[in-house]
């Protein structure tokens, strides 16, 4: 639905993105968001539907209900590679692969603070600890499964020099991606894009690995960051339905998805998702979780395709793209809402009533939209039942 421009005439191939949820993680570390294991199993299933590359379904080490959970999601969902979280530790990495090792195809993920605020003050460690400590966890990992993530946690903040450092030591001791986790949110976009281009350009072997990025939504920059991380190279997008997920939460795989399917003639990109399964799978983690999904809330709100006021009524009425730059049945909505209120117009009104069975003359459209008016400014919302009261009353009179 895009305006064509001249880059449309170039061929550009489009790349291909993984997306990578961790709804059933991350997601899950917002404050009242756990879920039982039957809801991680539907949730699980249904991301796997929607065509979710990797699920992190949990951290095995974190609880016994965590591993379970992580254990039957590998044995049960197919379709998605099943990913658990471990820190760099012996203990947490063979309890990963406990969980793990049923599924057709697993990925251990392993992650180590490596910003100097996270060395000093949460693991006294050296610089030299971190890679050896890294290396090791790496290691172990790899000797259980071929597809080892290693996160570098707060890597965002963290000294370009030993960043780089860090990411060839992990891709040398086996790991086939790379996460540059944004931990507290604080990075901008054109930061982002920065340091992904500085690891495309400084560390020798990444072209061995998959650099991904996973950015939390502290200063409401999460989704801009992460498609920065792709511009700049990243193939594999961290995110979370409804961006749930620690603190402000994370990208949201909704709105990540979207932007680059609507506009693919910039980015370039594509993912594997069924972008019609997105609305239902927002509504499941919602009334699984218990958080709701904000009326404004790009992509899968309820008023993300509603349209109030006159001008924008007509104007989709006459031809949709003048207010719409994707439709509401690609997300999973079945329709545009074209929301009656006191700043609606005639042409709504007309478009409604015709809608209920009604076909009013001109002279009859006038008063009702008069008394419209009047009832619009002393309620919120105008319901079907509201115009039809309003035609009844003008078609038998006084
Ligand atoms: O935000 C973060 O750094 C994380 C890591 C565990 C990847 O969630
Ligand atoms: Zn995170």
């Amino acid at each position: 639905m895009s305006e064509p421009n001249d880059s449309q005439t170039e061929t550009v191939n489009t790349r291909p993105i993984r997306i990578f949820d961790t709804t059933l993680r991350d997601g899950e570390q917002s404050p009242g968001a756990s879920m039982n294991l039957a809801e991680k199993l539907e949730v699980a299933s249904a991301l796997a539907e929607m065509g979710v590359d990797v699920i992190e379904a949990g951290f095995p080490i974190a609880s016994p209900g965590d591993f379970e959970s992580v254990r039957q999601i590998a044995s049960t969902v197919r379709g998605s590679t099943i990913c658990g979280l471990a820190r760099c530790n012996d203990k947490d990495i063979d309890r990963a692969w406990e969980a793990l090792k049923v599924a057709p195809s697993s990925r251990i993920h392993v992650f180590l603070a490596t910003s100097a605020i996270h060395r000093e003050f949460k693991l006294r460690m050296s610089t030299d600890e971190i890679v050896e400590r890294a290396v090791s966890g790496v290691k172990r990992a790899a000797s259980y499964c071929d597809d080892v993530e290693f996160s570098p946690e707060d890597a965002c903040r963290t000294e370009h020099d030993f960043l780089c450092r860090v990411v060839e030591a992990a891709i040398d001791a086996g790991a086939t991606t790379i996460n540059v986790p944004d931990t507290v949110g604080y990075a901008t976009p054109s930061e982002i894009y920065d340091r992904f281009a500085m690891l495309m350009n400084r560390v020798p072997n990444i072209d061995k690995a998959i650099l991904s990025t996973h950015c939390h939504d502290d200063l409401g920059m999460a989704v801009a960051n992460s498609l920065a991380a792709v511009s700049a190279g990243a193939g594999q997008i961290e995110c979370t339905i409804n961006g749930i997920g620690e603190r402000a939460g994370n990208a949201a795989l909704e709105e990540v998805v979207m932007a680059m399917k609507t506009r693919e003639d910039f980015y370039h990109l594509t993912t594997n998702i069924d972008t019609k399964r997105l609305v239902p799978m927002s509504r499941l983690v919602s009334k699984t979780t218990g958080i709701n999904v904000q009326r404004n809330k790009a992509i899968v709100g309820r008023n993300a395709f509603a349209h109030e006021s006159g001008i924008h009524q007509d104007g989709m009425l006459k031809e949709r793209s003048t207010y719409e730059i994707m439709s509401p049945e690609e997300v999973g909505f079945s329709k545009t809402d074209l929301v009656l209120g006191k700043h609606s117009g005639r042409a709504a009104l007309a478009d409604r009533a015709k809608q209920l069975g009604y076909t009013l003359t001109g002279e009859q459209l006038q008063e009702v939209f008069d008394r419209f008016k009047e009832l619009a400014d002393k309620k919120k919302e105008i319901y079907d039942g509201d115009i039809m009261a309003l035609v009844q009353q003008q078609i038998s009179g006084p």
